[in-house]
């Protein structure tokens, strides 16, 4: 009995954000390539109840990734070097887009390429079943074959000419998942606005490296390295959310790295996020997405605030 009181009073709390020109029900997400292509996460929660379901990362082609081991811990989280494994738009298309329609999950379809011509055609592919989509995502963090293999969102105007190309091809909001690995972030993401997006997504993982103990190899199966992500980065991909927010007030921003709790979620809404994504977190426990939507729920409600909005507007103004 007193638990249904509980849950009731929780269910009256109001977690809804304003992104991509729509109302999402929640300012969390899952953040894209940890938590498969579709709808592995429905297991584990309500995919409805979430802001979005932003799958992995998609080329217009089918692609292997990277040889064994693709992952490793590290103290602060994991480093992977997964390599964009998937099955090709249409493939995905056919193969997990109607169990997330079934769902009525908001969907945000992330797509790479290694020239500025796949990204258009990814996106053109996705065209068709646009109704059915919330947002493109779009992964910059991946070397331009056409370019010596410098990384697109290093590149401010490469950036800006994706955006546009791609905002010319599909009716949908897009947001551009920014690379850390730049100290030009705010110009690139100054870039992709002018391009033509609406969010920016801050961010993907830092490069790192970790060897096999007591050797001089790489415990990836790249010698490259990979990426790194989980608790450690949170103060790093704050500060480049809050760095975001200040050159460039107003825009829509969604925080992303090294959130685990309602407080980590409430940090990057403090800093001017709109929402936030959970990637690492939810490899240790798939249902952290949904503990922290409750967390965050009972967080407001103790505040005695009844939406998330006056929680903000409220702390914001202190
Ligand atoms: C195993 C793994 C695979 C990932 N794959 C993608 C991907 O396909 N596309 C992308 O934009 N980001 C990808 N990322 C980056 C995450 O979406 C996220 O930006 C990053 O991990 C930081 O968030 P976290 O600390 O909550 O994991 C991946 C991260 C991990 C750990």
């Amino acid at each position: 009995m007193r638990r249904r009181w509980r849950e009731q009073q929780n269910d009256s709390v109001d977690l809804s954000t304003w992104l991509y020109g729509r109302r999402l029900p929640s300012p969390i997400m899952s953040a894209s390539g940890t938590s498969g292509h579709g709808a592995e996460l429905a297991a584990f929660g309500d995919l409805s109840l979430i802001g979005a379901v932003v799958v992995k990362s998609l080329a217009h082609f089918p692609n292997e990734g990277n040889p064994a081991p693709r992952v490793g811990v590290v103290r602060t989280g994991m480093i992977n070097s997964v390599g964009l494994p998937g099955p090709g738009v249409k493939r995905w298309i056919d193969d997990y887009l109607p169990d997330l329609i079934r769902l009525d999950a908001n969907v945000v379809v992330s797509v790479w390429g290694r020239t500025r011509a796949d990204y258009i055609t990814a996106v053109e592919q996705l065209v068709p079943v646009a109704s059915h989509l919330t947002a493109i995502e779009v992964n910059v963090s991946c070397p331009n074959t056409e370019k010596g293999g410098e990384m697109f969102g290093h590149d401010p105007l490469e950036t800006k000419e994706i955006v546009r190309a791609i905002s010319q091809s599909c009716p949908l909001p897009i947001g551009v998942k920014l690379s850390p690995n730049t100290d030009r972030y705010v110009k690139v993401a100054e870039a992709a606005l002018e391009g033509g997006a609406c969010t920016l997504v801050a961010s993907n993982t830092y490069l790192g490296q970790v060897l096999r103990k007591g050797s001089n190899t790489s415990a990836l199966g790249t010698s490259s390295g990979g990426g790194v992500s989980g608790i450690g980065i949170l103060p790093l991909s704050l500060r480049i959310v809050k760095d975001l927010n200040k050159a460039l007030p107003g825009c829509d921003i969604v925080g992303v790295g090294g959130v685990y709790s309602a407080s980590d979620a409430l940090a990057y809404l403090y800093e001017g996020a709109s929402a936030i994504q959970i990637g690492t977190a939810a490899f240790f426990d798939p249902r952290t997405l949904f503990k922290v939507s409750k967390e965050l729920r009972e967080t407001v409600r103790e505040q005695g605030a009844t939406s998330l909005g006056d929680l903000l507007t409220t702390k914001r103004e202190l």
